[in-house]
Formats: structure tokens, sequence, C-alpha cells
């Protein structure tokens, strides 16, 4: 690697679903990257300047359409490349080998033949230390098919049918492999992009929680100097991340915004308060709304119009408090890369769009400025650096709540009577998740409040009273999702707490609705 080139990989993204999976795994290697949507121009490539290029698969498209051409000034760079699914083909064809088109098939796993034993990638790697020959367990594309390889390559990897699955030109260094390292479904995947990027680019791995955080205080205090940040602290994940960082970076410069809207979880906004304005000494001017959002919600039944409603009077009330630090000059906001990724690839066609929903959107004529310190992070790294921050992991780690909170959990209109039952039920449902070990076994959690009655006889006495329904859901990207198999002893206990504990809950449901057709939320 050239003194000039920095320690980082561009993940040239074709629209393939896994293209932000490729870039967590690099990172988690400690290595830093970025993806680009394959448009990107020459001097933006250039003014990024990495050690090298990985590219992505491309979806179900046939080659032709959904892989134009790799751009020139990629190979003219002479920095290693690696093309995974499409982008083996890609280089196969626009090298002067030859692809042929096939139809779209489901991807599979399959075992398959390692044939270079020196190969930088793939040599010396076996899933069957018995096997007579190396062998290795992929998750295969199983669309389009290079049948020669251009000249300068030598095939790395084969099987039945399929004569190349991995090519190396290594005087070039040019790499591919038609199945996906990136997905733990391949055992070795890893392993072949910590080789990629560390021994064939010369990264070292500096990406770590502790670097992380260094850089983002200086480039925090480059950017606001000794002005003073406003930021909406919200409890979740994000923003408590950015409010623990902003605190080490600017520490009284930073005041916090907490809109309490009264439909957060049990005990939640004390324990922010708690959280942050005694232990960490932060800032935070609390803002106890609770009654102005029900009054605003009192007799509104559509969801939509309770998101609506939930999410202005939000920014409205914020404004309010904002317009009272008239020294503030920035806006903090706990954006994370996926939003950037998204917003970008759905501009330009790219990977799949996010079509949801935070609270509210930012007013029009705001004068300040935004100051955005994970936008170059991923979830898994914003835990990592919370914990790295010293906030506890029960919340880093802790289940997406929606910023319209339990509104979106009570069907229907929402009222003080039911905000109230729910937390309670939901309370006892997460509880005993934790002490089960079951909490982190699932991607979300909750319970949901049905405005209907139904019987049930307690000591001796019929009862009319409330409906609840759990739910947990297991899922990687929340865009998909299998209900919990949750034990039924389990869900059995929950259910009698809940019913014993709770005068106003006469019946407790499980759902079993998976995601789709089913949504996560209830509304
Ligand atoms: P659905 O219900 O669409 O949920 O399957 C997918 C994920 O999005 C969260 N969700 C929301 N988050 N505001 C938010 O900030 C909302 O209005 C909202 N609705 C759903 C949901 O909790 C799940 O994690």
């Amino acid at each position: 690697m050239s003194s000039k080139q920095r320690q980082q990989i561009l993940v040239l993204d074709y629209g393939s679903p896994y293209t932000q999976l490729i870039a967590r795994r690099v990172r988690d290697i400690g290595v830093y990257c970025e993806v680009r949507v394959f448009d990107l121009t020459k001097e933006e490539f250039l003014a990024f300047n990495p050690a090298g290029v990985i590219v992505s698969d491309a979806g179900e498209k046939p080659l032709s359409v959904a892989a134009p051409a790799l751009p020139d000034f990629i190979i003219e760079a002479q920095i290693p490349v690696l093309g995974i699914g499409y982008g083996m083909q890609m280089l196969a064809r626009d090298l002067g080998g030859a692809v042929l088109a096939t139809d779209p098939m489901e991807d599979i796993m399959a075992r398959i033949q390692v044939v270079a034993a020196e190969d930088p990638l793939l040599g010396e790697l076996s899933d069957d230390e018995d096997a007579n020959e190396a062998v290795i367990d992929v998750w295969l594309k199983q669309q389009g098919k290079v049948v020669q390889v251009p000249a300068g390559f030598e095939i790395t990897a084969e099987a039945e049918h399929w004569p190349v699955l991995g090519m190396s030109d290594t005087e070039r260094n040019l790499y591919g492999v038609h199945f996906h390292p990136e997905l733990n479904k391949t055992p070795q995947g890893t392993r072949i992009l910590e080789r990629f990027v560390v021994d064939v680019c010369g990264c070292e791995k500096t990406w770590t929680p502790k670097a992380i955080i260094e850089q983002a205080v200086k480039d925090i205090r480059a950017q606001v100097g000794t002005d003073e940040v406003i930021l909406g602290l919200s409890g979740g994940v994000d923003s408590s991340v950015v409010a623990a960082l902003l605190h080490k970076a600017i520490g009284d410069q930073l005041t916090c915004v907490f809109v309490d809207h009264g439909l957060l979880r049990l005990n939640e906004g004390k324990q922010v308060m708690e959280m942050f304005a005694e232990n960490m000494g932060v800032n935070v001017v609390k803002v106890d709304a609770e009654d102005i959002f029900l009054s605003r919600l009192a007799g509104v039944s559509d969801p939509e119009e309770k998101r609506k409603i939930i999410g202005n009077t939000f920014i409205e009330l914020f404004d309010e408090q904002a317009a009272a630090f008239n020294n503030a000059k920035w806006l903090a906001q706990g954006t994370i890369y996926p939003d950037v990724i998204e917003s970008v690839a759905s501009k330009q066609g790219g990977a799949a769009v996010k079509s949801h929903h935070n609270v509210g959107g930012l007013p029009e004529d705001m004068k300040l400025k935004l100051v955005e310190p994970l936008r170059q992070l991923f979830k898994d790294e914003v835990r990592k650096i919370g914990l790295e921050l010293g906030l506890p992991y029960d919340m880093v780690y802790r289940h997406p709540f929606p910023g319209p909170g339990l509104g979106v959990r009570i069907l229907g209109e929402v009222k003080k009577e039911y905000a109230d039952l729910l937390r309670q039920a939901d309370h006892i449902f997460i509880t005993e998740l934790l002490e089960e070990g079951l909490y982190h076994k699932t991607s979300q959690a909750f319970t949901v409040f049905i405005p209907v009655k139904s019987v049930g006889v307690v000591e001796g006495k019929r009862r009319y009273e409330y409906v609840v329904s759990l739910r947990a859901v297991e899922t990687v990207d929340f865009m998909t999702a299998r209900w919990a198999h949750l034990p039924y002893d389990f869900l059995e206990r929950v259910s009698r707490r809940i019913i014993e504990e709770i005068p106003g809950i006469s019946r407790v449901a499980y759902d079993i609705s998976s995601k789709p057709p089913a949504t996560i939320e209830w509304e």
C-alpha cells in the first residue's frame, strides 16, 4: 500500500441487500470503510482514497441491467479489488473473461473446493479437515456464472457445474468470489474478508471503540468550538450515546432536552434523569408533557393521525425549549450510518429503502446547525462506544422503542388509564424475560393494550376487564421478523402474574404473527 492511501476500504454498492453487512464485517475486523453507490465520480473516489475496494453483489436483476460496468478509474487506481457475486462477474466480464447469464434461483448452502493452495484469500482454508481436498462451506449465489477467467487470473475455487467460484490475479491484486463471505452462513467468510482488507490491502486494525471515541471527540470540538449545543434526549440508544459522547467532548456546552410525553415505559423518565443528570452530570431539562400529549390525543383513534400528533407536539415542545437557549448554535442528532446509506442509496436506486418514521422532522426554518457524531457508525458500533463511554449494558443493549412510544401500543384512542395498565403489564413481561435470560434472545418484546373487555373469574367472582397481548420477535433487520417461540411455561407465568397482579386486566394473549404479513407493532 502506498503511504498516501488511507487505511480505509470502499464498499461499492450495486444494490445487494447485503451491502451494509459487508461494511459491518469490515468494521468489525477493525478497519474503517464506507459504502458508496456505484455511480460515484472519479473525483469522489480519489478524494476518499481507499486502500482497497470491495464490489458488492447486485441482487437478482440480470447482470447487464444491475451492473452496467465497473468504473475504469477503479482498476486504473491499481489498488486491490474484491468482487462478490456479481462483483466477481463484473470483473470477469469487464476484463475479458466470459460470463454466462442464468435465471434467478434461490441462494443455497454449498460445499466447494479450494483449488489454489497459495491463494491469499482462500488458500489453506478448510471446513472439513478429514476431506481429501480443501473444501469450504459457503452461501452460494446461484445466478450468473463465470465460465472463463480473464487473462492473468487463476481459478481459486470450483464445484460440480461451477467451473469458477473464486478467481485471483495476484499480480494486479484483483480477486473475486462467487459466494457471500459477508454472511455468517459462510463460516470462513470473515476470515476471507480479513485476509483481503488486512493482508492484501495492508490496512491495520485501528478502528476500535477507543479510537472511534477519540476521533469523535476531536471532530466535535473542532466542529462546535465554544458554541452551545442542544440535544433531544429520548432515552433510546442513539440519543443516549450522543449525549455521553458530547458530554465527554464539550461538557457543559451541552444541554439535553428530554420531553416526557407520558407514553414511556414504567420508570423510564426517572431512569433517564438519574443516569444523565445525576450520575453523569449532564445538563438535562426535563419537560413533563403528559397532559398536553394526552389532551391532544383525546378522541383520536387513527394510528397515523396519532403518530402525527405525537411527532408534531414533540417538535413544538422541543423548539420552545430550544428557543430559550438563545446562545445555542447547534442541534445534535443521533443519526446513524444506516440512515445515511439508505437515504443516499434510495435517491440513486441502490440498496433497499427503509420507509420509517422517526418522530417528526426538522423545522424548515431551523436556524441551528446540525452536529451528528454517529453519522458514520453502525448500530453495533454505537453500542460498543456506548459501553466504552460508561453507559450501562442494559441501556445500550435495550430493544428499540418507537418514537410515539406506547401511543402506538394502545390500540385506538390513547387514555391515561390504558397507558398505566399497559406500563405495568409490560414491566412484568420485560422483567420476566430478563430474569429468564430470554430478553437478549429476542430482538424486540413488548405488550400491546387492547381496549376490549373480556370475562375472567378471580377469587370466585366474574370480572370483565381489559385484554393485553404479548409480542416478541426475532429479527436481524426489522424488515422481516419471526414471532419468538418463547417457552409455554414462561408465557404461562407471565400471563398469570399479569392477571393476578394488575386489577383491570383479565386476559393475556400471545401474538404468533410473523412479519410479513403482520408488522412488528400492532399499529
Ligand atoms: P413495524 O411495525 O413497521 O416496525 O414492523 C418495525 C420497527 O420500527 C419500529 N417502529 C417505529 N419507530 N416510530 C419509530 O421511531 C414509529 O412510528 C414506529 N413504528 C414502528 C418498531 O418498533 C420496529 O422496531
